[in-house]
C-alpha cells in the first residue's frame, strides 16, 4: 500500500490515522464513562483519569498531525456514483467529526487545568495550564465535554453505519477505500 492518498484510495498514513483515532475515541469514551462512576476508595480513582487525560493529549497531537497530513496529501475525491446530497452530507459529517473532536479535547484540557495545574502525560512531559479565568471553568467545560462526547460517539456510530450501508447495500468502494483497498 502506498503512503500517500491517491485519486482512488486512502494511503497507509491516512488509513492508520483514521483507525488509530477511531479506537482512541471509542476507548476514551468507555474509560471516561467508567471512571466517573468510580468511588474515592477505588485503586483506579486517580489512575483512570490520569490515563484518560494522557491519551487525550496524545490524541490531540495525532489529530493535529492528521490535519497536517490531510493538507499535504488530500483525500481522494468523492466516488462518481455519489450524488450531490451524499457528497454534502459526507463533507458536513467529516467536518463535524474533526471540529467536534478538537472542541472535545480542548474542553477536557480546560476541565483538567481549571485549577492552574498542568497535565502530566504518562509522566513523560507536562502540558501547562493556560486559561484558568473562565467563570465556573471546570463546570462549564465539564458540561460541554460530557454532551459533546455523547454526540461524537453517537455520530461516529452513524458514520460507521453509513459506511456499512455503502458497502453492503449500495455495493460501492467507500468502505474499501478507508482500508487502503
Ligand atoms: C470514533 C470513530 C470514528 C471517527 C472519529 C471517524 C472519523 C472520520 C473522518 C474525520 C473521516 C474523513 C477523513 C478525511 O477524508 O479526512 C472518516 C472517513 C471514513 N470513515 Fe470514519 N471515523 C470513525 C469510525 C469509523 C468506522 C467505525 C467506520 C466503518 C465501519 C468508518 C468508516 C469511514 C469511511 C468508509 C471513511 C471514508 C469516507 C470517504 O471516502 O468519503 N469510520 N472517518
Amino acid at each position: 500500500m502506498q503512503w500517500r492518498n491517491s485519486a482512488v484510495r486512502y494511503g497507509l498514513v491516512s488509513v492508520s490515522l483514521h483507525w488509530l483515532v477511531a479506537i482512541a475515541v471509542f476507548g476514551l469514551f468507555a474509560l471516561g464513562f467508567w471512571m466517573v462512576g468510580l468511588s474515592y476508595y477505588s485503586g483506579w480513582y486517580q489512575t483512570a483519569p490520569n490515563i484518560h487525560k494522557s491519551i487525550g493529549i496524545l490524541l490531540f497531537m495525532v489529530m493535529a498531525a492528521r490535519l497536517l497530513w490531510r493538507w499535504i496529501s488530500p483525500p481522494p475525491p468523492a466516488l462518481s456514483e455519489h450524488g450531490r446530497l451524499t457528497r454534502i452530507a459526507s463533507k458536513l459529517g467529516h467536518s463535524f467529526l474533526y471540529l467536534g473532536l478538537f472542541v472535545l479535547m480542548t474542553s477536557g484540557y480546560l476541565i483538567s487545568t481549571a485549577d492552574g495545574r498542568g497535565i502530566s502525560v504518562f509522566g513523560l512531559f507536562e502540558v501547562p495550564a493556560s486559561v484558568t479565568s473562565i467563570p465556573n471553568q471546570g463546570d462549564v467545560a465539564g458540561l460541554i465535554h460530557e454532551y459533546l462526547a455523547w454526540a461524537i460517539v453517537i455520530f461516529a456510530v452513524l458514520h460507521g453505519l453509513a459506511a456499512l450501508k455503502h458497502h453492503f447495500i449500495d455495493r460501492d468502494r467507500t468502505l474499501l477505500r478507508i482500508f487502503g483497498r
